[in-house]
C-alpha cells in the first residue's frame, strides 16, 4: 500500500489522472469508476487530456461500484447518470460500454450475480477508483460488511444518507438500500486507487490505512490488496500517524517506479 500525500486537491486530481492515463494508453482497459464528489476533479482532468492531448477512452470498458435500489438508471439521481454527466459524455467512452448494477431489477439477487460475472467476463478491472465514506465505507459496504463480500444489497447508514442528501431534493428522498460491489469484488481489481480530500475524511482514512483490518472499517480491506495507492490531500492525511514516513517514501520513490 502506497500512501501519497499531496499539497492540493489539484495535485490529487492530476496524480489520479496520471494513473488512469497510463493504463488507458497501454491498451484496451477496464476501468472501475467511483461516483460521489471526490473523483470528479480527476474525471475533469481526464476529460481535459482527452480534449487537448488525444487521450482516447474508445477502447475502454467501465464498471460502476454501486447504484441505488429503486432508482432507474435514467433518473437524475442515479449513479449511472452521475458518471455519464461527469465523465462519459465528456470523453469518447462509448456509453454502451459502461455498466452499473441495475437497482430496479426484478430479481436483485440475480442482478448482483450477473454484475459480478460481467466484471469477470470483461477480464476484471485494471484500475479501480475509490472514494471513502466518512463512516469508512468502500463502495457502499457499510460498517459490518464482510471483507470478502460479493455484489449484493446493503442498507445505508443514517450517516451515509445524510452525507448523500445533497444530491436529492430532501433528505428523506435518499434511498435506504443500494446494490454495491462487495469488498471481495472490489479487491479483485488489479490496482486500487483510493482518493480522499478534506478533513471530514481524516478519521476514516486513518482507520482504513492504519487501523486494524476489520469489518468495522470496511475500507481497511484495502490492506489485503497487493497494489493500492491511497492519494490524499494534507487535510485528509491529517490523522495519519506515519504521515512523515509516507511523504519520505514518496520523495525517495525511484524514478522508474510509477504508482
Ligand atoms: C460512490 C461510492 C462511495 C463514495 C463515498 C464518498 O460510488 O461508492 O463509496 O465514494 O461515499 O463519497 P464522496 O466522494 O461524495 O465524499
Amino acid at each position: 500500500m502506497e500512501v501519497v500525500i499531496l499539497g492540493s486537491v489539484d495535485d490529487v486530481d492530476r496524480t489520479v489522472a496520471d494513473v488512469v492515463e497510463s493504463v488507458v494508453r497501454a491498451g484496451p482497459a477496464v476501468l472501475g469508476l467511483a461516483t460521489g464528489s471526490t473523483p470528479v476533479g480527476a474525471y475533469t482532468e481526464l476529460a481535459r487530456r482527452h480534449r487537448e492531448q488525444d487521450l482516447s477512452f474508445a477502447r475502454c470498458t467501465a464498471f460502476l461500484l454501486d447504484e441505488y435500489i429503486g432508482i432507474s438508471t435514467e433518473s437524475e439521481q442515479s449513479y449511472f447518470t452521475f458518471i455519464r454527466d461527469n465523465f462519459v459524455d465528456l470523453v469518447d467512452l462509448d456509453g454502451a460500454s459502461v455498466f452499473s448494477p441495475d437497482g430496479e431489477a426484478a430479481d436483485i439477487g440475480a442482478e448482483a450475480r450477473r454484475f459480478d460475472s460481467a466484471i469477470a467476463d470483461a477480464g476484471g478491472v485494471d484500475v479501480q477508483i475509490l472514494g471513502i465514506g466518512s463512516d469508512g465505507h468502500l463502495g457502499f459496504n457499510e460498517p459490518g460488511s464482510s471483507l470478502r463480500s460479493r455484489t449484493r444489497v446493503k442498507t445505508l447508514t443514517e450517516q451515509t444518507r445524510r452525507d448523500n442528501a445533497r444530491f436529492f431534493a430532501t433528505p428523506d428522498d435518499v434511498p435506504h438500500h443500494v446494490l454495491t460491489q462487495g469488498l471481495g469484488t472490489i479487491c479483485e481489481a488489479r490496482h486500487l486507487v483510493l482518493i480522499a480530500t478534506g478533513a471530514a475524511k481524516a478519521d476514516a482514512v486513518a482507520a482504513a490505512v492504519e487501523g486494524p483490518l476489520s469489518a468495522f472499517c470496511p475500507a481497511s480491506a484495502i490492506q489485503w490488496h497487493p497494489h493500492v495507492s491511497v492519494v490524499l490531500d494534507e487535510s485528509a492525511a491529517s490523522k495519519l500517524k506515519l504521515a512523515d514516513y509516507y511523504r519520505y517514501a514518496y520523495e525517495q520513490k525511484p524514478s522508474w517506479q510509477s504508482l
